[in-house]
């Protein structure tokens, strides 16, 4: 372990390189498949379409909801691992309502120390599929503990949090029935060589699958301009360096993108985040329209796994929304009325019930909103066109 917690600069990258054509932007070396992790990754059904951690989104209701449209893996959002371990009303509001239906499944760990990751991690396997540390979040919350996307910049700390994780999930597997994969979310360094040292120390400490967001900590994300593309050659670069499943994170708003990504990455799985938050059916299903439906089938979710309020109030009526704007326009009363700052209630619940009619007896909404290659521009300069222009 020791000699892969080096200076990333000393790494031997001779042979690199760093085109703009169709070279690879790294040597690739000779890669040995590790069998344990694609037993693991055929076990549970190989998955290609992944719904994406979101703080704030990924609760079961709406994995259900992704699920139904042909999603084939969701993830929780990230959960702070030393408050999940100190918390019991922490670790409530990351209640595994969704039951059988909601698997397989990845519950996401925030954190830095080795030691809580590991115990968050014994907590959560019982319920999941794999357990995944979060090295993508480039919020301050995380600059303040260097977890996120900052534990990309301390290896040796990165290494040993895996590690950690994988030994907490290892004692969980060796007496459960079917086996908990650790694995790993990152996102990239503008310098090819030194993401894909990062990803074979992060496979060689124990990560099992490596998902690669393909902007750097720098670039933001989710709402995204011109200048935050995902670059999809860097995660290429990736795949081709690892012996583990690797998933390409970035720029999938719908399901022409979802084809583009895999020829373009190689990965073996996509993941969508702010596509799948705002048209799930566009993404997983490659269906247009129909937004008052899913937006109905999603109460129909939230009443059966109980979320929260407040969750149901971003998903009907957030940035994000699900719901058409004119749905939303019209329905934005009764979807205030719901109390999200409480839990749920029976009125909240009454009222959820209510929404949901009122959905499902709008006409289906007009195509043109999903017009301009599936998609509304959320940022000023249109991303779409920008978006499909620069696509790399
Ligand atoms: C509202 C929101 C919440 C997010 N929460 C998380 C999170 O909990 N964990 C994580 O790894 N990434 C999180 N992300 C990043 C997404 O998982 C994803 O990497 C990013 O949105 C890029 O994918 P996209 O281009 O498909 O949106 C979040 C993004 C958004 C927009």
């Amino acid at each position: 372990m020791a000699a892969l917690v080096q200076d990333l600069s000393r790494i031997d990258l001779e042979g690199t390189k760093r085109s703009k054509d169709d070279a690879p932007l790294c040597r690739t070396p000779v890669i040995k498949r590790n069998e344990v992790a694609w037993r693991w990754y055929e076990s549970i059904g190989a998955p290609k379409l992944f719904v994406a951690p979101l703080v704030g989104y990924s609760e079961p209701a709406f994995r259900l909801l992704c699920r139904s449209y042909g999603a084939d893996i969701a993830s929780t959002p990230m959960i702070d691992a030393a408050g999940y371990v100190a918390s019991e009303r922490y670790r409530n509001e990351f209640a595994f309502t969704g039951g059988s239906e909601d698997r397989p499944l990845t519950t996401q760990l925030g954190g830095s120390e080795p030691e809580s990751l590991a115990a968050a991690a014994a907590l959560v396997a019982p319920f999941c599929d794999a357990v995944e540390l979060n090295m993508g979040c480039p919020q301050r919350c995380a600059k303040k503990n260097g977890s996120g996307a900052f534990l990309m910049e301390d290896l040796a700390r990165a290494t040993r949090c895996i590690a950690a994780m994988r030994s907490a999930v290892d004692a969980h597997n060796a007496s459960a029935q079917t086996r908990v994969a650790t694995v790993v979310k990152i996102r990239c360094f503008d310098d090819v060589p030194r993401t894909v040292a990062l990803a074979q120390a992060l496979e060689a400490a124990g990560a099992e699958m490596i998902t690669v967001h393909g902007r750097t900590r720098h670039a933001g994300g989710g709402r995204r301009t011109a200048a935050q593309l995902a670059n999809w050659a860097w995660i290429r670069a990736v795949k081709e360096s690892v012996g583990i499943p690797c998933i390409s994170n970035g720029n999938i708003r719908h399901s022409e993108d979802v084809r583009d990504c895999f020829a373009a990455t190689g990965c073996d799985g996509i993941m969508s985040g702010v596509g799948a938050l705002r048209r799930p059916r566009l993404v997983f299903a490659g269906a247009r329209g129909g937004r008052n439906q899913v937006a109905a089938r999603y109460c129909t979710h939230a009443l059966a796994t109980r979320a929260a309020p407040r969750q149901a109030h971003s998903h009907l009526c957030g940035k994000l929304a699900l719901t058409a704007p004119a749905a939303v326009r019209d329905l934005r009363d009764l979807i205030d009325s719901l109390d999200v700052s409480g839990p749920e209630t029976d009125r909240s619940r009454a009222t959820l019930s209510t929404i949901r009619d009122a959905l499902l007896a709008r006409p289906d909404d007009d195509d043109a909103d999903d017009d301009l290659d599936g998609e509304t521009p959320i940022a000023a300069d249109g991303w779409t066109k920008v978006w499909r222009d620069k696509r790399l």
